[in-house]
């Protein structure tokens, strides 16, 4: 299963708050999202949870020293900051928001903080007093005002006795506040079908044609639409790669199953994107049994597929359409003669004789096309691609 923080790095900065005996549990709820995490400690944080706890939960060495040259040798600072996706304060304590909005570098985390280019979520944690004080609201104001996120404390009793506002946000809620910072609203309510993987043609009971798709290339765009805000149905083929939690996921197997479903599902769609490997060509004729190895070769007569993007381009109030060009010659001008036979809006180009790039890998270079338009994302995961392609799809197409 995806989940909203699959492939994200996560680092944890724990501050010095009796909150901070919540953070192995933290640690453990943006694992469950599926990110992956490495804690910084500050000294502060050290007095309420202990180092142990958290190398053990988090599966890695717990960061806490600037000047630890092993550390540094092993990841140092600015290589911890740059692994970063995301860095969450949690707990936040008022000294470290101070620190943060005079922008100081005086321990790792605040460091880290200034050298980073990661989303930044601040979960304060203090007495209700010290969270109400001016200094600290005018802190977080500043700090809100340069594009960090605030997980709002909670109202209760606190380990001082005191009633009030300034107890740390719940561990489940400060990892779903962290996946929340990875949406943006390019795709905001728009609903965005995919076709993805690879369809199997049956020739008899227990043989098929097929071809090498993985289907991760379709799932990366899946989760990069859901990010952008939009409801994601995938029609899927055969595929070697985690199915997105998040989408309404349907399950195909030949490419007469996938149009059915295609066109059964389109009406409602205002974005339709064909990324599965669709075979071309089907057996005539399904053997019921399994075939016997009786004569010297074997001739099997194919019939051709329907072309299930051409389908959805030929509809009258058709949807954005977005074809996929799978080439290993004249690749331009292949993808373009695509673009304009099909009729689509806009074709994405991969070069599959690169086995660096494509079906199977984790990586992908393609060039996104339109009628006026052709540009290169240069080699990258898929994941990037997918994010740059939705943001293309964004700007050109809607
Ligand atoms: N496609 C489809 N139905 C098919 C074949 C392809 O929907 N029967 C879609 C693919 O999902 C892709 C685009 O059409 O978005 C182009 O697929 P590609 O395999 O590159 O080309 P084909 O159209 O199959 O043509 P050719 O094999 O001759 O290059």
């Amino acid at each position: 299963m995806q989940k909203p923080l699959n492939n994200k790095n996560v680092l944890l900065g724990i501050c010095g708050s009796i909150a901070a005996y919540k953070s192995p549990d933290i640690v453990r709820r943006l694992q469950d999202l599926g990110a992956e995490v490495r804690v910084v400690l500050t000294a502060g944080g050290a007095e309420f949870v202990s180092e142990r706890s958290l190398q053990t939960v988090s599966k890695n060495k717990v960061h806490d020293n600037l000047w630890d040259a092993e550390a540094e040798l092993s990841m140092g600072h600015i290589e911890l900051a740059k692994w970063a996706d995301a860095i969450v304060i949690a707990p936040a304590s008022a000294n470290t928001i101070a620190k943060l909005c005079h922008g100081r570098a005086n321990d790792l985390l605040t460091t880290l903080i200034l050298a980073t280019t990661a989303k930044i979520l601040i979960a304060p944690a203090m007495n209700q007093q010290m969270y109400a004080s001016m200094a600290t609201q005018d802190n977080l104001k500043l700090l809100e005002s340069r594009n960090m996120v605030i997980a709002k404390p909670e109202f209760g009793e606190q380990a001082c006795g005191d009633i009030g506002e300034g107890r740390l946000a719940e561990p489940t809620s400060i990892a779903l506040q962290a996946a929340n910072l990875f949406q943006n609203t390019q795709l905001g309510g728009k609903k965005v079908m995919i076709t993805l993987g690879a369809t199997i043609e049956a020739i008899d009971p227990v043989r098929f044609i097929s071809n090498h798709s993985s289907g991760k290339m379709g799932m990366a765009l899946a989760s990069a639409c859901i990010e952008a805000g939009a409801t994601v149905t995938l029609i899927i083929g055969s595929i070697s790669v985690a199915v997105e939690s998040r989408a309404i996921n349907i399950f195909v197997t030949s490419a007469d199953d996938m149009l059915e479903a295609v066109m059964s599902n389109i009406g409602e769609q205002d974005i339709f994107i064909s990324c599965a490997a669709v075979a071309d060509y089907r057996p005539v004729n399904i053997a019921q049994n399994k075939i016997k190895k009786d004569s010297e070769t074997l001739s099997i007569e194919l019939v051709r597929n329907p072309d299930i993007l051409a389908n959805v381009c030929q509809m009258k109030n058709k949807p954005i359409c977005i074809g996929f060009a799978a080439e290993t010659e004249n690749l331009i001008k292949n993808a373009k003669n695509k673009l304009k036979n099909k009729g689509c809006d806009a074709i994405i180009l991969n070069d599959v004789s690169n086995s660096k790039i494509g079906l199977k890998s984790d990586q992908n270079e393609v060039f996104f096309i339109t009628k006026d338009n052709c540009e290169k994302i240069n080699i990258t995961s898929k994941i990037i691609i997918a994010k740059k392609l939705v943001e293309k799809i964004s700007e050109v197409l809607i």
